[in-house]
């Protein structure tokens, strides 16, 4: 049977990912984290990992350069979620997408300018609001952007809130509730039925059992 390649998103959410592999049974062969390498083998041997940039997962998986991913909820939203299943929240990497500005500060009558990365997630939201808005391509540190009046308002990711307040920011509206999940390419479930099911299976006996810990705790 061929073998399966899961793309993993690097960062914050491969620390998370990597022990929940571990509990399924899968181990990369060497540290990830001391390697430029952007492929690894695995303690199974038919199962095969590679290190991408989150907004990379959802692309590979869709056209099946990896069978199965992992990906933040926002970058799925942002990429539109079509082509591929998202069979199982993994629970980790929980935080909210926000839309935040300076304190105190009220918004603007008229047009406003937002500051994100999110930008298609951004245009919607305030499409629904109602509200006109000129969108500000960022690739990171938002918080800046209305500190410098280059924004009146950001939508980025919140999680502890300590990068907004350390900028002289408030939360405003939260947009959605953000975490991990596993994505499968939809010719690869065809394909690679049974072994995919096994994988998703047992990774998400280990997420139930994580969170019953959880619970307990
Ligand atoms: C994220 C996000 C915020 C921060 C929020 O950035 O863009 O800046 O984390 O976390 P907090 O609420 O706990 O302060 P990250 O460090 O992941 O860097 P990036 O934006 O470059 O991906």
């Amino acid at each position: 049977m061929s073998a399966l390649t899961i793309a993993l998103t690097k960062g914050r959410i491969l620390k998370e990912t990597l022990p929940l592999l571990a509990a399924a049974g899968i181990e990369p062969l060497e540290d990830i984290s001391k390697s430029r390498k952007l492929t690894f083998e695995t303690s199974s041997p038919d199962v095969r990992l590679l290190i991408l940039r989150g907004s990379d997962v959802p692309t590979y998986v869709e056209f099946g350069a990896a069978d199965i991913g992992v990906a933040g909820k926002d970058t799925l939203l942002e990429h539109g979620g079509k082509g591929f299943y998202e069979p199982l929240d993994l629970r980790i990497s929980r935080c909210r997408l926000m839309t935040a500005g300076m304190v105190g500060k009220s918004t603007p009558v008229g047009r406003m300018k937002v500051a994100t990365k999110y930008v298609s997630l951004a245009k919607q939201y305030y499409a629904e609001k109602g509200q006109q808005v000129d969108i500000i391509k960022l690739y990171g540190a938002m918080e800046l952007a209305p500190l410098m009046d280059l924004a009146d308002e950001i939508v980025d990711i919140v999680d502890t809130g300590n990068t907004l307040v350390a900028n002289g920011l408030e939360p405003r509206e939260e947009i959605a509730t953000i975490s991990s999940r596993l994505i499968v390419n939809k010719a690869s479930l065809k394909m690679k039925h049974q072994k995919i099911e096994a994988f998703i299976d047992a990774v998400a006996g280990v997420v139930r059992e994580r969170e019953a810990e959880l619970e307990k705790a």
